[in-house]
């Protein structure tokens, strides 16, 4: 039997791994909040490029974008009940679209490298998660939102494998791709996020390896299923 003691679960891993899918299905399954971390990045960088702080080369203005971070709020609306699927608001305003498209991709990476924008972030994660039954995604959870969570999971795929799913998913959007170019962002991304100074992409010693190149989603869900069982029930003779 599981008890009802809840727990923190923390998820991990590269871009296009698929982890946020499975964050999303899993919280959903077990009746927790999901919190999607680089929907946040991804929010600042969509501000940063509104009010004119990444020039048409790249440049971020990152002493403006410091200064304003405490004008920046972060939300988000109430899970679809069927999808689990919440919204994130930019203050208040619904942004989930525009956070997704190519503009915000390709500059936020280094608007997730600035300092200052990890630690307000960070802060608000922990907030977040303070009363625990929470799953969030991203690239420091394990290792620096929440070290201590019960139970961290790093999912790990191969480039190739996940620039396929990745090129697939956008040819199903009807989004023009080539494999190539898809395969080289990733693995851009991987550099960034990898060797970032502040709290780089990083398997937190704890964590479970979730290896998903051959697995299909049923199988990687009964596998969380299957360790948060286990955790859960180990937590709950604490
Ligand atoms: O998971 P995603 O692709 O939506 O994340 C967008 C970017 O945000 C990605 O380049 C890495 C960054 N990110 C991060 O640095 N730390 C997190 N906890 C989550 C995302």
């Amino acid at each position: 039997m599981i008890n009802d003691k809840k727990i923190t679960i923390a998820i991990d891993g590269f871009s296009s791994s698929g982890k946020s899918t499975m964050a999303r299905e899993l919280a959903r399954r077990i009746g927790y909040v999901y919190v999607d971390s680089g929907a946040m990045y991804r929010a600042v960088t969509l501000y940063a490029l509104r009010h004119g702080m990444i020039s048409a080369d790249g440049i971020i203005d990152s002493g403006r974008l410091v200064d304003l971070l405490p004008q920046i709020r972060i939300t988000f609306s109430d899970p679809d009940s069927s999808t689990g699927v919440s919204h994130t608001l930019l203050n208040g305003e619904d942004v989930e679209k525009e956070i997704r498209g190519m503009d915000v991709s390709n500059h936020v990476s280094p608007v997730s490298a600035i300092p200052e924008v990890r630690h307000r972030l960070t802060a608000i994660q922990q907030e977040l998660g303070e009363n625990k039954g929470i799953v969030m995604d991203g690239r420091d959870i394990g290792t620096t939102v929440f070290p201590d969570a019960e139970m961290k999971v790093f999912v790990n795929a191969s480039p190739e494998v996940r620039a396929e799913r990745r090129y697939k998913e956008l040819i199903e959007k009807g989004i023009k791709a080539d494999y190539h170019d898809v395969l080289a962002n990733i693995k851009q991304r991987d550099d960034t996020d990898m060797n970032r100074k502040e709290s780089p992409l990083r398997k937190s010693e704890d964590a479970h390896v979730l290896d998903n190149d051959n697995m299909t989603r049923d199988e990687q869900m009964q596998w969380l299923l299957n360790l948060y069982s286990s955790i859960s029930r180990q937590n709950g003779k604490d």
